[in-house]
Protein backbone atom coordinates (compact mmCIF):
# COMPACT_ATOMS: atom_id res chain seq x y z
CA UNK A 1 0.00 0.00 0.00
CA UNK A 2 1.04 3.11 -0.82
CA UNK A 3 1.24 5.54 2.65
CA UNK A 4 0.78 9.01 2.23
CA UNK A 5 3.87 10.94 3.16
CA UNK A 6 4.05 13.89 5.59
CA UNK A 7 6.43 16.20 7.37
CA UNK A 8 7.02 18.97 9.60
CA UNK A 9 8.78 21.91 9.14
CA UNK A 10 10.29 24.06 11.69
CA UNK A 11 12.82 25.22 13.80
CA UNK A 12 13.48 24.13 16.47
CA UNK A 13 10.83 21.05 15.83
CA UNK A 14 12.67 18.53 18.75
CA UNK A 15 10.00 19.27 21.06
CA UNK A 16 6.89 19.42 18.89
CA UNK A 17 3.95 16.62 19.85
CA UNK A 18 2.47 16.54 16.47
CA UNK A 19 3.70 13.27 15.78
CA UNK A 20 2.67 11.91 18.52
CA UNK A 21 -0.76 13.50 17.59
CA UNK A 22 -0.48 11.92 14.43
CA UNK A 23 0.14 8.41 15.41
CA UNK A 24 -3.43 8.74 17.79
CA UNK A 25 -4.89 9.91 14.83
CA UNK A 26 -3.73 7.17 12.32
CA UNK A 27 -4.41 4.49 15.09
CA UNK A 28 -8.22 6.13 15.41
CA UNK A 29 -8.74 6.38 12.15
CA UNK A 30 -6.84 3.33 10.89
CA UNK A 31 -5.30 5.31 7.85
CA UNK A 32 -1.62 4.85 8.00
CA UNK A 33 0.99 7.88 6.88
CA UNK A 34 4.43 8.74 7.56
CA UNK A 35 4.73 11.96 9.86
CA UNK A 36 8.16 13.52 10.05
CA UNK A 37 10.03 16.08 11.92
CA UNK A 38 12.23 18.07 9.59
CA UNK A 39 14.71 20.58 11.11
CA UNK A 40 15.28 23.43 8.54
CA UNK A 41 17.01 26.72 8.29
CA UNK A 42 15.80 30.05 7.49
CA UNK A 43 18.20 29.88 4.63
CA UNK A 44 16.91 26.76 3.22
CA UNK A 45 13.17 26.57 3.75
CA UNK A 46 12.17 27.32 0.33
CA UNK A 47 14.23 24.98 -1.18
CA UNK A 48 13.78 21.78 1.19
CA UNK A 49 10.31 22.40 1.55
CA UNK A 50 10.38 22.48 -2.87
CA UNK A 51 12.17 19.54 -2.66
CA UNK A 52 10.33 17.67 -0.46
CA UNK A 53 7.15 18.13 -2.73
CA UNK A 54 9.18 17.22 -5.65
CA UNK A 55 10.26 13.64 -4.42
CA UNK A 56 7.08 12.04 -3.20
CA UNK A 57 5.95 14.43 -0.19
CA UNK A 58 1.84 14.99 -0.01
CA UNK A 59 1.97 17.29 2.87
CA UNK A 60 3.17 19.18 5.09
CA UNK A 61 2.67 20.86 8.75
CA UNK A 62 4.54 24.30 9.28
CA UNK A 63 5.32 25.48 12.26
CA UNK A 64 7.64 28.70 13.82
CA UNK A 65 9.34 30.76 12.02
CA UNK A 66 8.39 29.35 8.55
CA UNK A 67 4.40 29.98 8.43
CA UNK A 68 4.85 33.33 6.35
CA UNK A 69 7.50 31.63 4.26
CA UNK A 70 4.67 28.83 3.58
CA UNK A 71 2.28 31.38 2.64
CA UNK A 72 4.63 32.86 -0.14
CA UNK A 73 5.30 29.13 -1.51
CA UNK A 74 2.20 27.96 -2.44
CA UNK A 75 0.76 28.18 -5.08
CA UNK A 76 -2.93 27.98 -3.95
CA UNK A 77 -4.57 29.88 -0.48
CA UNK A 78 -7.68 28.65 0.93
CA UNK A 79 -9.70 31.91 2.32
CA UNK A 80 -8.37 31.31 5.64
CA UNK A 81 -4.53 31.29 4.68
CA UNK A 82 -5.55 34.39 3.11
CA UNK A 83 -7.19 36.22 5.63
CA UNK A 84 -4.09 35.31 8.37
CA UNK A 85 -1.56 36.05 5.88
CA UNK A 86 0.11 32.74 7.48
CA UNK A 87 0.55 28.76 6.28
CA UNK A 88 0.45 25.83 8.70
CA UNK A 89 -0.42 23.11 6.48
CA UNK A 90 0.22 22.44 3.15
CA UNK A 91 -1.40 19.69 1.01
CA UNK A 92 -0.41 18.65 -3.10
CA UNK A 93 -3.50 18.73 -5.35
CA UNK A 94 -3.52 17.23 -8.92
CA UNK A 95 -0.01 15.80 -7.63
CA UNK A 96 1.05 19.49 -9.01
CA UNK A 97 0.20 22.58 -6.89
CA UNK A 98 0.69 23.53 -3.42
CA UNK A 99 -2.26 24.65 -1.12
CA UNK A 100 -1.85 26.45 1.33
CA UNK A 101 -4.36 26.55 4.29
CA UNK A 102 -4.81 27.87 8.21
CA UNK A 103 -6.01 25.60 10.43
CA UNK A 104 -4.96 27.85 13.71
CA UNK A 105 -8.20 30.00 13.63
CA UNK A 106 -10.88 26.72 13.62
CA UNK A 107 -8.62 24.79 15.84
CA UNK A 108 -8.81 27.66 18.47
CA UNK A 109 -12.39 27.86 17.81
CA UNK A 110 -13.06 24.62 17.91
CA UNK A 111 -11.34 24.36 21.50
CA UNK A 112 -13.44 27.35 22.75
CA UNK A 113 -16.33 25.67 21.98
CA UNK A 114 -15.65 22.08 23.43
CA UNK A 115 -14.73 24.22 26.68
CA UNK A 116 -18.46 25.76 26.22
CA UNK A 117 -16.86 29.08 26.09
CA UNK A 118 -19.34 31.38 24.57
CA UNK A 119 -17.49 33.00 21.94
CA UNK A 120 -20.22 35.46 20.63
CA UNK A 121 -19.95 39.22 21.27
CA UNK A 122 -17.06 39.05 24.53
CA UNK A 123 -14.36 41.36 25.18
CA UNK A 124 -11.32 39.74 24.50
CA UNK A 125 -8.15 40.80 25.39
CA UNK A 126 -4.76 39.67 23.33
CA UNK A 127 -1.74 40.14 24.87
CA UNK A 128 0.99 39.48 21.74
CA UNK A 129 1.34 40.52 18.25
CA UNK A 130 3.22 37.72 16.47
CA UNK A 131 1.98 34.83 14.27
CA UNK A 132 -0.14 33.38 16.86
CA UNK A 133 -2.21 36.40 17.73
CA UNK A 134 -2.75 36.46 13.77
CA UNK A 135 -4.37 33.14 13.22
CA UNK A 136 -6.73 33.73 15.84
CA UNK A 137 -8.00 36.78 15.30
CA UNK A 138 -9.67 37.13 11.80
CA UNK A 139 -12.19 33.90 13.33
CA UNK A 140 -12.72 35.46 16.19
CA UNK A 141 -13.74 38.77 14.53
CA UNK A 142 -16.15 36.75 12.54
CA UNK A 143 -18.08 35.68 15.68
CA UNK A 144 -18.78 39.23 16.30
CA UNK A 145 -16.29 39.29 19.33
CA UNK A 146 -14.86 42.74 20.95
CA UNK A 147 -11.01 42.70 20.41
CA UNK A 148 -8.21 44.42 22.57
CA UNK A 149 -4.95 43.36 21.94
CA UNK A 150 -2.15 44.41 23.50
CA UNK A 151 2.32 43.80 22.92
CA UNK A 152 5.29 44.82 24.54
CA UNK A 153 6.11 46.31 21.20
CA UNK A 154 2.74 48.59 21.04
CA UNK A 155 3.82 49.29 17.25
CA UNK A 156 2.50 45.52 15.88
CA UNK A 157 0.05 45.65 18.09
CA UNK A 158 -1.27 49.14 15.91
CA UNK A 159 -0.17 47.77 13.25
CA UNK A 160 -2.12 44.06 13.34
CA UNK A 161 -5.25 46.20 14.60
CA UNK A 162 -4.97 48.35 11.80
CA UNK A 163 -4.58 45.65 9.24
CA UNK A 164 -7.91 43.35 10.71
CA UNK A 165 -10.53 46.33 11.17
CA UNK A 166 -12.12 45.53 8.15
CA UNK A 167 -13.08 42.44 9.53
CA UNK A 168 -14.16 43.74 13.23
CA UNK A 169 -14.27 45.40 16.26
CA UNK A 170 -10.54 45.44 17.14
CA UNK A 171 -8.55 47.94 18.95
CA UNK A 172 -5.02 48.19 20.28
CA UNK A 173 -4.08 49.77 23.80
CA UNK A 174 -0.60 49.93 25.93
CA UNK A 175 -0.08 48.02 28.63
CA UNK A 176 -0.35 51.16 31.09
CA UNK A 177 -3.74 51.97 29.86
CA UNK A 178 -4.94 48.43 30.63
CA UNK A 179 -4.92 49.01 34.75
CA UNK A 180 -8.62 48.12 35.85
CA UNK A 181 -9.99 47.01 32.54
CA UNK A 182 -11.92 44.00 32.67
CA UNK A 183 -12.42 40.75 29.76
CA UNK A 184 -14.16 38.10 28.99
CA UNK A 185 -11.43 36.46 27.76
CA UNK A 186 -7.62 36.97 28.36
CA UNK A 187 -5.59 34.86 25.69
CA UNK A 188 -1.81 34.92 26.37
CA UNK A 189 -0.68 34.82 22.58
CA UNK A 190 2.86 35.39 23.44
CA UNK A 191 5.74 32.99 23.46
CA UNK A 192 6.77 33.66 26.87
CA UNK A 193 5.24 30.53 28.44
CA UNK A 194 7.93 28.77 26.06
CA UNK A 195 10.55 31.06 27.66
CA UNK A 196 9.09 30.54 31.06
CA UNK A 197 8.12 33.80 31.60
CA UNK A 198 5.30 36.09 32.37
CA UNK A 199 4.04 39.13 30.32
CA UNK A 200 4.40 42.32 32.20
CA UNK A 201 0.71 43.15 33.00
CA UNK A 202 -1.36 44.22 36.02
CA UNK A 203 -3.06 41.85 38.12
CA UNK A 204 -6.34 43.87 38.28
CA UNK A 205 -7.67 42.63 34.82
CA UNK A 206 -8.62 39.38 36.19
CA UNK A 207 -11.51 38.77 38.57
CA UNK A 208 -13.31 35.55 39.68
CA UNK A 209 -15.02 35.26 36.15
CA UNK A 210 -12.42 35.85 33.70
CA UNK A 211 -11.71 32.40 31.32
CA UNK A 212 -7.65 32.39 30.87
CA UNK A 213 -6.48 30.44 27.75
CA UNK A 214 -2.72 29.81 27.31
CA UNK A 215 -2.13 29.23 23.45
CA UNK A 216 1.05 27.05 24.61
CA UNK A 217 0.52 23.69 25.55
CA UNK A 218 2.72 22.89 28.84
CA UNK A 219 2.13 19.27 31.03
CA UNK A 220 2.71 21.99 34.11
CA UNK A 221 0.56 25.44 33.93
CA UNK A 222 2.49 27.81 32.75
CA UNK A 223 3.73 30.77 34.12
CA UNK A 224 0.40 32.99 32.80
CA UNK A 225 -1.75 30.34 33.79
CA UNK A 226 -0.43 29.54 37.50
CA UNK A 227 -0.47 33.49 37.15
CA UNK A 228 -4.06 33.79 36.70
CA UNK A 229 -5.18 31.30 39.06
CA UNK A 230 -4.52 33.53 41.56
CA UNK A 231 -7.73 35.39 40.56
CA UNK A 232 -9.85 32.93 38.47
CA UNK A 233 -10.41 29.10 38.16
CA UNK A 234 -11.08 28.81 34.85
CA UNK A 235 -7.85 28.04 32.95
CA UNK A 236 -6.97 26.10 29.78
CA UNK A 237 -3.64 25.48 28.09
CA UNK A 238 -3.56 25.09 24.33
CA UNK A 239 -3.22 21.05 23.99
CA UNK A 240 -7.08 20.88 22.74
CA UNK A 241 -6.03 23.81 20.07
CA UNK A 242 -2.89 21.77 19.07
CA UNK A 243 -5.30 18.58 18.47
CA UNK A 244 -8.04 20.66 16.75
CA UNK A 245 -5.72 22.34 14.23
CA UNK A 246 -3.80 18.83 13.68
CA UNK A 247 -7.31 17.31 13.08
CA UNK A 248 -8.12 19.58 10.66
CA UNK A 249 -4.76 18.78 8.87
CA UNK A 250 -5.77 15.66 8.89
CA UNK A 251 -8.95 16.35 7.24
CA UNK A 252 -7.56 18.08 4.03
CA UNK A 253 -4.87 15.29 3.78
CA UNK A 254 -7.18 12.37 4.37
CA UNK A 255 -10.67 13.88 3.49
CA UNK A 256 -11.88 12.41 7.70
CA UNK A 257 -12.36 13.76 10.60
CA UNK A 258 -10.60 12.07 13.98
CA UNK A 259 -12.44 12.25 17.10
CA UNK A 260 -10.50 15.79 18.86
CA UNK A 261 -12.45 14.04 22.45
CA UNK A 262 -10.83 10.83 22.23
CA UNK A 263 -7.13 12.23 20.91
CA UNK A 264 -7.23 14.25 23.55
CA UNK A 265 -8.06 11.44 26.00
CA UNK A 266 -5.30 9.06 24.14
CA UNK A 267 -2.86 11.86 24.06
CA UNK A 268 -3.16 12.38 27.98
CA UNK A 269 -2.91 9.29 28.85
CA UNK A 270 0.35 8.84 27.21
CA UNK A 271 2.11 11.86 28.10
CA UNK A 272 0.64 12.31 31.64
CA UNK A 273 1.15 9.42 33.07
P1 LIG B 1 6.50 35.43 16.12
O1 LIG B 1 7.55 34.89 15.19
O2 LIG B 1 5.20 34.71 16.01
O3 LIG B 1 6.33 36.92 16.05
P2 LIG B 1 7.91 35.78 18.65
O4 LIG B 1 8.87 36.71 18.01
O5 LIG B 1 8.45 34.73 19.54
O6 LIG B 1 7.01 35.02 17.58
O7 LIG B 1 6.90 36.70 19.48
C1 LIG B 1 5.58 36.37 19.75
C2 LIG B 1 4.97 37.41 20.66
O8 LIG B 1 5.44 37.21 22.00
C3 LIG B 1 5.32 38.85 20.32
O9 LIG B 1 4.14 39.60 20.47
C4 LIG B 1 6.36 39.23 21.37
O10 LIG B 1 6.40 40.60 21.71
P3 LIG B 1 7.29 41.65 20.87
O11 LIG B 1 6.52 41.93 19.63
O12 LIG B 1 7.44 42.83 21.75
O13 LIG B 1 8.60 40.97 20.60
C5 LIG B 1 5.85 38.44 22.55
N1 LIG B 1 6.90 38.23 23.57
C6 LIG B 1 7.97 37.43 23.49
N2 LIG B 1 8.69 37.47 24.64
C7 LIG B 1 8.03 38.34 25.46
C8 LIG B 1 8.26 38.82 26.80
N3 LIG B 1 9.32 38.41 27.52
N4 LIG B 1 7.36 39.69 27.34
C9 LIG B 1 6.29 40.10 26.63
N5 LIG B 1 6.02 39.69 25.36
C10 LIG B 1 6.88 38.82 24.78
Amino acid sequence: MNIKKIALFGNPVYHSKSPIIHKIFSYITNIPYSYNKINVSNKNFNIIAKNFFDFGGYGANITLPFKKKAFYLCDLLTERAKLSKSVNVITKINNKYLLGDNTDGIGFINDLKRLYIIYKKKKILIIGAGGAARGIIPPLLLYNNNIIITNRTLEKAKKISKEFNNLGNIKYISNKKLFNKKFDIIINATSCSIKNKLPNLFNNIINSNTFCYDMVYSKKNTYFLKWCLRKSKYINDGLGMLISQAAYSFLLWHNKMPSIKLSIEIFKKINYN
